[in-house]
């Protein structure tokens, strides 16, 4: 396993190359997911700085916290709620740039300005979202989602 992060600058797409391929030294072999989960939480947010980074995972018909990095979150969520349970049952990736004109948007931090949330599937269903916030407005794109997804889509190889 790699314990080191090799931190990369550049461009986010640089960013994303060099970080992907240590997320996957980091969780092969080990199948525990809460722990795996925890670990791509911490590389993401060492990476990025975001402010908060995480799982929501679905349990009971409702989205309860999983492993994160950042300040206290709320610890569920409804269907259709904020923009973790939209992206649930919408299931597809949302991008907020400014977090105060989503509708619903649950202010878990009040230093929050932006957002992107990731549906996780599996089987078609929806198990869970990633969701990363900035303390920047617009912080997130078509970059962001296209590599968190396919971060996302390795769930099942992320243990039991
Ligand atoms: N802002 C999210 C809630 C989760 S926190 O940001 C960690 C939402 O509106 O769903």
């Amino acid at each position: 396993m790699a314990e080191d992060l090799q931190l990369a600058e550049g461009s986010k797409t640089d960013q994303y190359q060099s970080l992907m391929p240590q997320i996957r030294a980091l969780v092969e072999g080990e199948t525990d997911r809460v722990a795996n989960l925890a670990n791509i939480a911490a590389a993401l947010r060492q990476q990025f700085g975001w402010l908060w980074v995480g799982f929501y995972l679905v349990k009971d018909g409702e989205l309860v916290v999983g492993p994160f990095q950042g300040p206290v979150a709320c610890t569920r969520i409804a269907p259709g709620r904020g923009v973790c349970g939209t992206s649930w049952v919408e299931k597809r990736t949302l991008i907020v740039p400014d977090v105060e004109k989503f509708p619903g948007h649950i202010a878990c931090s009040s230093l929050s300005r932006s957002e992107i949330v990731v549906p996780i599937f599996d089987g078609g269903e929806v198990v869970g979202v990633l969701d990363a916030d900035s303390a920047a407005f617009n912080e997130f794109d078509g970059v962001d989602q296209r590599w968190l997804e396919e971060l996302a889509a390795d769930w099942e190889k992320w243990g039991e």
